[in-house]
């Protein structure tokens, strides 16, 4: 019988990547690990239930209506963190501002969290998957107080561990430490998840090109002319490259880092900053996608150097293998006055 490594054991084995740690990431992960479990028992059987069906109505920052789901999964996430304590405040894309943990344990939490809680929402109520992202910083104000606005506000050059759930027809657990990626798969039977994809790499080259083309005629000329590349006739570069869009961010990046692609989220017209966050989708999966070889970007410059400013910025994303985002980063350069 092979030997199994489960995602605890794997922690543990890992914990001495992080001398400065004590310990305390090794925890925090295992309760990332925790929620994520009691979430996707929610996911599991949206569909048998109604009242977790559907929208709440209520809307986020961002003027989208939540799905119920999305409230229970940051639900259960923020309080997992809050009663833990190595975290000292959370940031998330279902609350307008960040939360400062106002209790003793907490406030004595060395790290802070940024995460969409559950991404592709729109995708719950037509059985496609969906996911959690979540992006780890040590908080830069002193130990022993509430969480500023700062602790959030950081580089993504500058997380400690970012990963995903893939809530799918099986669910995974990706992350990175800053040592490679590692990807473990949720047995059902026992409930633990096993290693299942270790040192995950992106393929230099793909021939997936995911891209919401509802929006075409709204795109930069860049755009424009890099989809017109993927789908013109070359033996050499395996063209026509093969269109694929889930609509959910983690499904398509888990996709294309498997079999090679890249995934653009742009700037529309309507849209000037494009849809993504910067903050718990874009740098999250953009230091994945480093960790496993690929490069992110928003078109210009790299996701991980950009300063945020803002809780819930936007930017746009290029993220994938880096032949394909190469490519697409030339046509933006070479149509960048023709917008
Ligand atoms: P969320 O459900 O967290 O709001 O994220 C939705 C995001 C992302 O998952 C997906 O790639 C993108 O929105 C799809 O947007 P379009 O429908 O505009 O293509
Ligand atoms: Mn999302
Ligand atoms: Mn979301």
């Amino acid at each position: 019988m092979q030997k199994v490594t489960t995602l605890g054991e794997f922690i543990v084995q890992k914990q001495e990547d992080f001398p400065f740690a004590k310990g305390d990431l090794t925890s925090l992960l295992s309760t990332i690990r925790l929620a994520s479990k009691v979430v996707n028992r929610e996911v599991n059987k949206a569909g048998l239930v109604d009242d977790i069906l559907g929208s709440s109505g209520d809307e986020n920052i961002q003027g989208e209506v939540q799905q119920k789901l999305d409230i229970y999964a940051d639900q259960v996430f923020i309080h997992a963190m809050m009663t833990r304590g190595e975290v000292c405040g959370v940031g998330s894309e279902e609350n307008d501002e960040f939360i400062a943990f106002d209790n003793p344990i907490s406030r004595n939490g060395r790290y802070v969290i940024l995460m969409d809680p559950l991404d592709g929402s729109s995708n719950i109520d037509v059985n496609v998957s969906i996911g959690t992202i979540f992006s780890i910083y040590r908080r830069v104000s002193p130990v022993g107080h509430k969480a500023v606005l700062e602790d959030f506000l950081q580089p993504g050059t500058s997380q400690i561990a970012a990963g995903y759930v893939i809530y799918g027809s099986s669910t995974m657990l990706v992350y990175t430490t800053g040592n490679g990626v590692n990807g473990f798969t949720l047995d059902p039977s026992i409930g633990t998840y096993c290693l299942s994809h270790p040192n995950m790499r992106f393929p230099d080259y793909g021939n997936i090109y995911s891209i919401n083309e509802g929006n075409y005629i709204k795109f930069p000329e860049g755009v424009k002319q890099y989809i017109k590349y993927c789908q013109i006739r070359d033996e050499e570069t395996n063209r026509p490259y093969t269109s694929r869009y889930i609509g959910s961010l983690v499904a398509d990046f888990h996709r294309n880092m498997i079999k090679g692609g890249i995934y653009i989220y742009p700037t529309t017209e309507s849209a000037p900053n494009g849809k993504l966050r910067l903050l718990y989708e874009n740098n999250p999966l953009a230091f994945i996608a480093e960790q496993a070889g690929a490069i992110a970007t928003d078109g210009y410059q790299r996701i991980l150097d950009i300063k945020p400013t803002e809780l819930h910025q936007r930017t746009p994303l290029f993220i994938g293998s880096k032949k394909m985002v190469e490519k697409a980063m030339e046509f933006m350069r070479d149509f960048k006055d023709f917008n």
